[in-house]
């Protein structure tokens, strides 16, 4: 890992351009913390997210608003320290870019220099290009984020379905354009139509990944937490658990506390 001691292939912003070009579909979870990201870096996923979504996983806010830019940091620096091969992208957090362009532009150069991640991701579509477009001319590769955005959670009211609409189809359709146009080379599209998603990914250069998005994207994100089954009461129709992590820990830690209240951990072998 680090210069010149790895030839480990490491993914990057043009390898997500050339797997949509090739048809290749990209894989990409979420990790907050070194240990998951190596496991989840090691299995051989393209791509880590240092979500926001942390604020909710990792702190158990009711949503993605409270989180700093110190505390994503924090988390962005755990996982890339972890990840020899994914693509490393960090959320910028809430208040972070929406203010204005030179904010948004300081404030990623911070998270990069800061963590070592290799990309940041802003939700937002026209109203934003403009910043994107500075955070890419100062050499940061940019992550767009359509359709559900959580971090405007008190302007729509809800987590449902967007884009449903033919209105606000079109206004989601003009912001991918707009976001393509401003450099990003991703999209992340979430909780959008399955049909309205596969002609954004027709339309645009950048890579498409979805969540509740169909199966016509670029690629798929899940949150870990979720897709590894350590979250239970959040069952959303776009969610597929692939193990169950919460009863794995909870078998695990039952038979902690029966060894040890049976005096039968640690034994001989165990102790020095
Ligand atoms: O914060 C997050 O985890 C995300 C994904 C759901 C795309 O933005």
């Amino acid at each position: 890992m680090g210069y010149l001691t790895t030839d480990k292939k490491k993914i990057t912003a043009n390898t997500f351009l050339k797997m949509k070009h090739a048809g290749e579909k990209i894989a990409q979870m979420t990790a907050y913390d070194f240990t998951t990201a190596r496991i989840i870096d090691s299995a051989g996923i393209d791509s880590i997210l240092i979500g926001d979504s942390a604020s909710n996983v990792v702190c158990g806010n009711d949503d993605t608003l409270p989180i700093t830019m110190d505390e994503m940091i924090y988390h962005a620096k755990a996982v890339a320290r972890a990840c020899e091969h994914a693509l490393v992208v960090c959320d910028m957090p809430f208040g972070s870019y929406q203010v204005s362009r030179e904010e948004g532009v300081r404030n990623a150069i911070r998270i990069v220099k800061e963590s070592g991640v290799d990309a940041v991701k802003l939700e937002g579509g026209e109203e934003i290009a403009d910043t994107i477009r500075g955070i890419v001319q100062a050499g940061v590769p940019v992550v767009g984020h359509l359709g559900l955005t959580p971090q405007s959670i008190h302007k729509f009211g809800g987590y449902g379905l967007r884009a449903g609409e033919e209105a606000e189809a079109r206004k989601l359709m003009a912001d991918a354009k707009a976001l393509d146009a401003a450099g990003t080379f991703c999209i992340v599209l979430e909780k959008v139509p399955a049909k309205l998603a596969a002609e954004v990914t027709r339309t645009v250069k950048a890579a498409t990944i979805g969540i509740g998005a169909g199966n016509a994207t670029d690629g798929q994100v899940l949150v870990s937490a979720d897709a590894l089954g350590m979250t239970r009461g959040f069952k959303p129709k776009f969610l597929r658990r692939f193990a169950d992590v919460a009863q794995c820990m909870t078998e695990g830690v039952e038979a902690y506390i029966r060894c040890v209240r049976e005096s039968s951990f640690p034994a001989e072998e165990e102790s020095y």
